[in-house]
């Protein structure tokens, strides 16, 4: 067995054209898995593999002569592609004017979000890193505004079966065993958060999603690096910036449909496969609120190692 993810369980499989290699010893500096030696100028594969080939298929694309295969864990030749123009790419002026003007957006205006687009998001999303290869990201996409708000008015009927999680009672008798911060934490964000996600939703408000024209949820599985669904979402969220949509990152919906029947049957109403440790939500559409300013922001900490 290789490293197991709900896609494959199995090792990829590495062939090499060995008439064609000329042993430049490339494809033994991009693995990072001990696969490879040049033995009389010619790449053998080693029995030194840590974990099983992992199909991250560098190899495969850092071969001048292109001539390894791997197969397996969802890869195949057949996806490689020619590199884009390096002058295309964005300097880093270019990139830190994009993420200067960004914000999170939740207000739409009333206009579709183009098929093409929900695909170019999707694409690029895909270009993620992960844990380990092959990626353990779900996505589930709403394509449309009515989806969206299905979602919302459901997951705020959900919410009101649970409701009682964020009830004094329970959170004072559960205070001794989860302590303090999550008792803070239970009192300051979770309550206020069903009070508005409930209450609001039952006037019409949707403070979940905000009616977004579109929406993307991002979970992983059990196998899955909690970081993956996040940084996928990332990806998305940069992609949608670059197609010129507002957008903006939502997680409070995660957390609440992973424990519990309840919570699995609502996932399953949705189409999401799995539980996860982190999951994140992130909406799109044609931003209906514009800033004139930047802001500068920082982080809490940034110790440089001397
Ligand atoms: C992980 C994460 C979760 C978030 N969850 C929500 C959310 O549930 N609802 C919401 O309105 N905004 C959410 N946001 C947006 C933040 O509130 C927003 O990023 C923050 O206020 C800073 O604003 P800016 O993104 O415009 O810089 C989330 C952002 C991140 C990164």
């Amino acid at each position: 067995m290789a490293i197991p993810t709900t896609r494959t369980k199995k090792p990829a499989h590495v062939s090499i054209d060995l008439e064609k290699c000329n042993g430049c010893g490339e494809c033994v500096n991009a693995c990072s898995d001990f696969s490879f030696e040049i033995v009389d100028k010619k790449v053998t594969i080693t029995d030194k593999s840590v974990f099983g080939c992992v199909g991250c298929g560098h190899c495969m694309m850092a071969c001048p002569q292109g001539v390894i295969a791997v197969e397996g864990r969802t890869l195949a030749p057949v996806q490689l592609f020619d590199l884009p123009d390096k002058n295309i790419v964005p300097t880093y002026d270019s990139l830190l004017a994009m993420l200067q003007r960004r914000r999170s957006i939740r207000k739409f205006k009333d206009k579709p979000v183009e098929q093409e687009k929900v695909n170019q998001i999707l694409e690029a999303a895909q270009t993620a890193p992960m844990g380990i290869p092959p990626s353990d990201v779900h996505v589930v996409v709403f394509e449309n505004k009515k989806q969206v708000r299905a979602f919302a008015e459901d997951f705020s009927k959900y919410l009101t079966s649970i409701r009682w999680i964020a009830s004094n009672w329970f959170m004072t008798l559960m205070r001794p065993f989860w302590g303090k911060a999550n008792d803070e934490m239970m009192r300051s964000f979770i309550k206020p958060v069903f009070d508005v996600y409930v209450d609001d939703m039952e006037k019409g408000d949707n403070w979940i999603n905000y009616d977004a024209p579109v929406a993307m949820y991002f979970y992983g599985s059990p196998y899955t690096d909690p970081a993956d669904p996040i940084i996928a979402a990332t990806y998305a969220m940069l992609a949608g910036e670059a197609l010129g949509l507002g957008t903006c990152m939502l997680g409070a919906v995660h957390p609440f449909i992973q424990t519990g029947k309840k919570a699995r049957l609502f996932r399953e109403k949705w189409g999401i496969k799995h539980k996860s440790r982190e999951g994140l939500f992130v909406i799109f559409g044609y931003a209906d609120v514009h800033y004139k300013k930047g802001i500068r922001r920082t982080f809490a900490d940034i110790h440089r190692v001397s």
